[in-house]
């Protein structure tokens, strides 16, 4: 990608969000397509995938909206039929994503929940990374990001038990990143894939309450897919790590 200062030109570009239907893969989204990228936001509803482009449009904004259960490989393929060069995104943010049921402790847990979630949050990372992201990585030009949560990580509050389809589908959601990374050479191969915790967010998961706002929960989603993949010395950049607020975080 073109650098512009220390942020790559997306204009042309195309970014598919997964999860672009609302929350923080709308903001995200919205953000990069105000930056000049094609977008397309891949959510469950097709009425509400198409709305959310319509927005998008208003704001003049190249936006295009898909439907597909991320959880069924056949759903997310036939997605990617019907977009034809749209499938072959230059940005891929996984941002599709689904709470489980809160008193969902290990023991506690009934199998149809943990399928529910493993389906969407970690199925469905795997399905998008699968389908999407081979024609950047064909093109050795490329930015994969995971939204992840800090519900998911070992070193943090992914420690403290309970929700634990959601964590464990997190904590997953964070092996195939940091794996995929690795099989890509970490970032040589022109790809950086990383993940990102948005933090207590309010959208309709996180609720009304909660601190941050999805433009601001967006900004780590945004600086990744825009940054370049070099530094001035000509070096690839740490990829295939966490990060949280623009800063890496253990996993
Ligand atoms: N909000 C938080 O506080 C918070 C904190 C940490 C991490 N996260 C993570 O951030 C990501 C985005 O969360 P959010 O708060 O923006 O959630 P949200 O507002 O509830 O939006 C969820 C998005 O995922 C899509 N989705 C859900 N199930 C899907 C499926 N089976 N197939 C395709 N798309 C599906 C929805 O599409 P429809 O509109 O069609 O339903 C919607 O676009 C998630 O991965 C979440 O785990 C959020």
């Amino acid at each position: 990608m073109v650098e512009v200062g220390t942020e790559v030109d997306v204009d042309g570009r195309v970014a598919l969000i997964t999860g672009g239907s609302r929350g923080i893969g709308f903001a995200a989204a919205r953000e990069l397509g105000l930056r000049g990228a094609t977008v397309v936001l891949l959510g469950l509803d097709q009425q509400r995938a198409y709305a959310a482009a319509t927005e998008l449009e208003k704001d003049g904004i190249d936006a295009v909206g898909a439907h597909a259960d991320v959880g069924d490989l056949d759903a997310v393929n036939r997605a990617a039929q019907q977009l034809g060069s749209l499938a072959a995104p230059d940005i891929l943010v996984v941002s599709a994503g689904v709470m489980s049921d809160r008193m969902t402790k290990t023991m506690r847990t009934e199998g149809d929940e943990w399928r529910r979630v493993m389906s969407v949050n970690l199925d469905g990372a795997f399905h998008a990374i699968n389908t999407f992201a081979k024609g950047m990585i064909e093109r050795r030009d490329g930015r994969i990001i995971t939204v992840s949560a800090c519900l998911g990580r070992f070193s943090g509050p992914g420690t403290s038990g309970g929700l634990a389809p959601y964590r464990i589908s997190k904590a997953g959601v964070n092996a195939l990143t940091r794996n995929l990374a690795a099989e890509l050479q970490w970032g040589a191969r022109g790809v950086l894939v990383d993940a990102m915790c948005p933090n207590h967010t309010r959208t309709d998961m996180g609720g009304p309450d909660a601190p941050r706002s999805a433009v601001e929960a967006a900004d780590t989603i945004v600086w990744l897919a825009t940054r370049p993949d070099r530094n001035p010395a000509g070096e690839v950049v740490p990829t295939g790590l966490l990060w949280e607020d623009r800063q890496v975080v253990p996993w």
